[in-house]
């Protein structure tokens, strides 16, 4: 039976094949929860890299989107080469159209800019709530997370529990730097985001991101206007 109390001896059954490599480990998880496996990409490098893991290897593993409507053209662009290069399908979660329409009328199309509460408002219609629809009755949600991404993700654990989504969570690029992450992008010719090398190197919704300076956070870049320690859009709420 598949619930918080299990994850011990998941991670213990899944510690093997993530030596190996990650590309193992999906493997060996795809088996174990046929049918009731997803991968979330937004097309940034590391969810190119597991894309090409999955597609690759033709792994029974659905991948998805969540298509907020705010995307830059570059990652709309980046999208259409993912598909075109490997002929699979990226299935699409989009906002209720009677939230965002009640959104926009309501305060206008930049209303994330005046406060957190706005915000996060707009990340709950047009990311949080199409999420949780992409991940009903699922068993395991892959994603792109690695430790070092922010002193927050350092906490987190390659397999955990989402007690909110009641789910395994399982991030197979964990441990890797973002040189090995762009070595493998590259050695592997996997479709790249052309704004990365803008500067840009975590990417959300177009008004919500700016490239950062040499230095500068991993995710500093991200909604830059406001205190970093509010910088979570609900996705990954840490357990
Ligand atoms: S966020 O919480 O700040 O938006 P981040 O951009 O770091 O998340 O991405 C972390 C992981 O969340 C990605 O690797 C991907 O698995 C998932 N993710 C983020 N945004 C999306 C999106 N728009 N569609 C699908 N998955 C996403
Ligand atoms: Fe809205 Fe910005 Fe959140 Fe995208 S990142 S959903 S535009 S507030």
């Amino acid at each position: 039976m598949q619930t918080k109390d299990t994850l011990q001896i998941l991670s213990e059954q899944l510690s093997p094949f993530r030596t190996q490599n990650p590309a193992a480990a999906l493997e060996w998880l795809s088996e174990h929860f046929s049918g009731k496996i997803v991968f979330s990409t937004s097309f940034g490098l590391e969810d190119q890299v597991i894309s090409h893991l999955i597609f690759s290897q033709q792994l029974p593993i659905r991948v998805f989107t969540l298509d907020t409507g705010r995307n830059f053209q570059e990652t709309y662009a980046t999208w259409s080469r993912t598909v075109e290069q490997y002929q699979q399908p990226i299935e699409v979660f989009a906002p209720e159209t009677s939230a965002v329409e009640r959104l926009l009328a309501e305060k206008g199309p930049n209303s994330f800019y005046a406060s957190v509460e706005n915000r996060k408002e707009c990340c709950q219609i047009r990311k949080v709530e199409p999420l949780a629809r992409a991940l009903k009755g699922q068993q395991v949600w892959i994603t792109g997370i690695r430790a070092d991404q922010s002193p927050n993700r350092l906490d987190m654990q390659p397999l955990e529990w989402d007690d909110t989504h009641q789910l395994f969570k399982f991030h197979p690029l964990f441990d890797w730097t973002f040189e090995q992450v762009q070595a493998f992008a590259d050695t592997h010719r996997v479709p790249q985001n052309p704004l990365h090398k803008k500067g840009f190197v975590s990417i959300g919704c177009a008004p919500c991101t700016r490239a950062v300076q040499p230095g500068e956070d991993f995710r500093a870049g991200r909604w830059w206007w406001e205190d970093s320690s509010k910088k979570e859009c609900g996705l990954h709420v840490h357990n």
